[in-house]
């Protein structure tokens, strides 16, 4: 079924992510309808100076029968030459081999640095885009039209390009940033309710992050702080989509300017590891049950839960703030997250001890909270009768 797009808005968001070197600085333009200013944005943002140049859209075959034309018929009323590859839906495509087929189509069309790969989709089409953008002639230009919540909140911006290699996810990777992403919050309504919720919870997280991403600058308050503003939007969420779609970008724009390219073994928990809140439980939960069982954010909204709770037995936060963390969460549909089947809690030890994050042999790290809400601290001196107390809480709760 083709998708008839609302009209643009007139209360467009822009995020700007600046990194070193002004001209990687790129704008996020959020807002319902505005796939429909795509050629004005490219020609503004991408193709500057007058010049034109080609683009070939990379989607899915899912996202092509929803805005494929739409996405197609507005650049070439504007004389832009494109071209159309379109991926099998799901993670399957995040292959070296969809990618070496990605360059033929590069190739074919004649793609030069100048021009534009287009990804218009989710995290995967973005991820594979982005990697071929990066690579193809040393690197073209390269724009993300995400679709899913997830890919406007999260993939789509900072940078990071992949495609799976054997078992591993993310494998062989780079970091590349778009020249323009541009994330039309009426998509959103296409989207099944599970990954709308997955998105959700990655949106959470950063309300969950807020004084970490910040650089801990900025001392929030009851009424600045994101997570305020979600207590009060609570279960209406989805009205409120394009100012809590640009707040979330405006807080991984903040991280990512201060550490692109995440510097792995640091402990500072400001820098890109922040975004990691909740995710060595999650990895390893998605992990026992096998990969595409739970959706990513799924996985993310039991590991947040877990992460306040290990934090309380710790004394890094209360358990106010654990219950306030609990409440929210409840009330958006993302607590408790029901499994199909129970990993043993030795399993996901287990699991967690082989987190890409782990420094020494063996051990295990955490990201975790710590009051005031939205701190947090990088810790590996987590006793592990603490996670396992934690991993049994939760199970007990389903
Ligand atoms: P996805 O791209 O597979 O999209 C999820 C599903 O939604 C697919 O079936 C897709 O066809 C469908 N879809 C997309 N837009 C739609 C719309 N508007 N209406 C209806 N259906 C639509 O998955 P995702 O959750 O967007 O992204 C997951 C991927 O992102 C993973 O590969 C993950 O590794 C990657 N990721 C990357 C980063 C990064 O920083 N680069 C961050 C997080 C996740
Ligand atoms: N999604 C984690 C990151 O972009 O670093």
């Amino acid at each position: 079924m083709m998708m008839t797009v609302t009209p643009p808005s007139t209360s467009l968001q822009t995020v700007s992510v600046a990194l070193a070197g002004c001209p990687r600085t790129y704008p996020i333009i959020i807002g319902a309808g505005v796939l429909n200013n795509l050629p004005l944005l490219l020609k503004i943002h991408v193709f500057k100076n007058n010049q034109s140049g080609k683009v070939l859209i990379v989607t899915d075959k899912t996202v092509a029968g929803l805005y494929l034309n739409t996405v197609e018929n507005s650049l070439k009323a504007e004389g832009v030459l494109t071209q159309t590859f379109v991926v099998p839906t799901g993670e399957i495509a995040k292959t070296a081999d969809q990618l070496s087929q990605l360059y033929e189509a590069c190739h074919a069309f004649g793609i030069s640095r100048r021009d534009v790969v287009l990804a218009l989709g989710g995290g995967v089409v973005g991820d594979l885009s982005g990697y071929a953008a990066a690579t193809y002639y040393r690197g073209c230009q390269f724009v993300q039209v995400p679709t899913t919540l997830l890919a406007q909140v999260d993939s789509s911006v900072g940078g990071k390009v992949a495609v799976n290699f054997k078992d591993v996810k993310n494998a062989i990777g780079t970091f590349y940033q778009p020249s323009l992403v541009v994330a039309d919050t009426a998509c959103i309504e296409t989207l099944p309710q599970r990954e709308r919720l997955a998105g959700l919870a990655e949106m959470v997280k950063y309300a969950l992050i807020e004084q970490a991403a910040l650089g801990n600058e900025t001392p929030l308050t009851a009424e600045t702080s994101f997570l305020a503003h979600y207590e009060a939007v609570g279960s209406n969420w989805a009205e409120n989509l394009p100012s809590l779609i640009a707040n979330c970008c405006q807080l991984k724009a903040a991280v990512v300017a201060r550490d692109e390219q995440e510097s792995a073994a640091s402990d500072d928990a400001t820098g890109r590891v922040c975004l990691n809140l909740g995710h060595t439980f999650a990895h390893a939960y998605e992990s026992a049950l096998g990969y595409g069982v739970l959706l990513h954010g799924e996985a993310v909204a039991i590991g947040l839960m877990q992460a306040f709770w290990l934090a309380e037995r710790l004394h890094l936060v209360s358990t106010q703030t654990a219950n306030r963390v609990q409440n929210l969460l409840e009330t958006l549909n993302l607590f408790p997250i029901a499994l199909p089947k129970l990993p043993t809690v030795d399993e996901l030890v287990a699991l967690m001890r082989k987190d890409k994050k782990v420094l020494k042999a063996d051990g295990l790290r955490f990201v975790l909270p710590t009051d005031p809400i939205g701190s947090l601290v990088v810790d590996d001196t987590v006793p592990v009768a603490d996670v396992i107390a934690v991993l049994e809480r939760y199970h007990h709760a389903i």
